[in-house]
């Protein structure tokens, strides 16, 4: 079974996460395949200072040797360069240690609702791990997804549909990547692009915030992975449920949900159909690669909503829980738009669930024995007639 934890605050001194289940022998290098997927989070165009002091960088501790892993846990550690500007605030240690309360909570945040939890008289509790800074350790496991995927011809993409008002229609076959590798707000259409950039320079300028939609695709999945026979082996049910964990997404459509919510059935099933030599398909892909709990063997793909950020420069009113006094929010230095950043998160959790779900169908302790269960199961789908 492949599961992953995560540990570390957003300005302690580093994140951790440990991925346990990865076969053996799967070749990975921090360099190469987890670095990047966090310099990619990193980026987008309505990202706060942070980024600018933060240059992430995974470094593997554990479940790795010579360049291959070793069939036992994965660890993997990034610095938070910010610590060094928190070392007060968030020493760990008892011996002289003096807390800065944050009392005035934040709407849209966990603060109060974590403060309710607990009973902290410190929101400070809440808002270190509640931090989307802990989004950098999710990107890190389901780089390792990624790797194990890519072994079975699986690719997991994701551009960024619509900030605020400015949205193109959506598109899952024949997306332009590196287009949106170029574009800063990681949309395949350059003036579509040039909108979203100044949406989000404007909403900086009112001292607001902006939301939007991305689409993640995982492409080459096979059929097969998930199951109809319980609800919580649905492969929609957990790409929903991983993809919603991510901080500010708040709805997740499985391919064109809502605008199949608006249709006639005449217009929205995906009609197989069978054609020599590629073997069974679909006419089209609308309900996203998966029916009734199964990948179809179409691309994969869901539509992910986020919120707008929920700092704003002009604080929203709030209350302060040591007076029960009416406030202004505490501000905290933020993000005005996250959907660019928020696209490479909802990707990793996409890859994360597919290799879950692939490693649960084809097993194998190493990579050699993954990778030739797969490629069977693939010769006996296309003979299947
Ligand atoms: C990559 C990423 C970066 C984020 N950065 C910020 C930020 O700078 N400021 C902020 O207020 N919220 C930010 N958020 C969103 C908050 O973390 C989130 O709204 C908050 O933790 C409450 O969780 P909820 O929106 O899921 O209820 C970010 C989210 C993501 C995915």
């Amino acid at each position: 079974m492949l599961r992953f934890l995560t540990a570390g605050e957003s300005h302690g001194p580093q994140l951790t996460v440990i991925v346990d289940g990865v076969p053996a022998g799967l070749a990975l290098d921090a360099a190469r395949d987890i670095t990047p997927d966090l310099r990619r989070r990193q980026g987008g165009h309505g990202r706060g200072k942070r980024q600018q002091i933060e240059q992430d960088a995974a470094a593997v501790t554990g479940g790795v040797r010579g360049g291959v892993t070793l069939g036992s846990p994965v660890s993997i550690t990034i610095a938070n360069r910010d610590w060094e500007n928190w070392r007060g605030p968030m020493q760990i240690e008892a011996e002289g240690f003096t807390a800065k309360r944050v009392t005035r909570v934040r709407p849209g945040h966990a603060d109060l609702a974590g403060v309710l939890k607990y009973g902290f008289d410190d929101a400070r509790n809440v808002l270190e791990r509640a931090s989307a800074r802990e989004t950098a350790a999710r990107v890190a496991a389901g780089a390792v997804a990624r790797a194990l995927l890519r072994c079975v011809g699986v690719d997991v993409h994701s551009y960024v549909q619509r900030i605020g008002e400015v949205a193109i229609e959506t598109v899952v076959a024949g997306v332009d990547w590196d287009a949106v590798g170029r574009s800063t707000v990681r949309c395949p259409d350059e003036n579509a692009s040039r909108a979203m950039v100044n949406a989000i320079d404007a909403a900086r300028e009112a001292k607001d915030t902006l939301g939007g939609t991305a689409c993640v695709i995982a492409s080459g999945v096979p059929a097969g992975l998930g199951s109809y026979a319980q609800w919580d082996l649905r492969l929609d049910g957990r790409i929903a449920q991983a993809i919603c964990s991510i901080p500010s997404v708040k709805g997740v459509e499985l391919g064109a949900a809502v605008c199949a919510a608006r249709s006639r059935g005449s217009a929205v099933h995906d009609e197989p159909r069978y054609e020599e030599g590629v073997g069974f398909a679909h006419r089209s892909n609308r309900q996203g690669g998966v029916t009734g709990g199964v990948s179809n063997g179409e691309d994969v793909w869901a539509l992910v909503h986020f919120k707008p950020i929920s700092t704003l420069l002009a604080p929203l009113r709030s209350v302060d829980i040591a007076s029960g006094e009416e406030v202004n929010a505490h501000y905290e230095r933020s993000d005005i738009c996250v959907v660019p950043a928020g696209a490479v998160v909802a990707e990793a959790m996409l890859a994360w669930v597919l290799a879950g779900a692939a490693l649960e169908k084809f097993g194998g302790d190493t990579v050699t024995e993954f990778m030739a269960a797969a490629e069977a199961h693939r010769r006996a789908v296309a003979q299947l007639r």
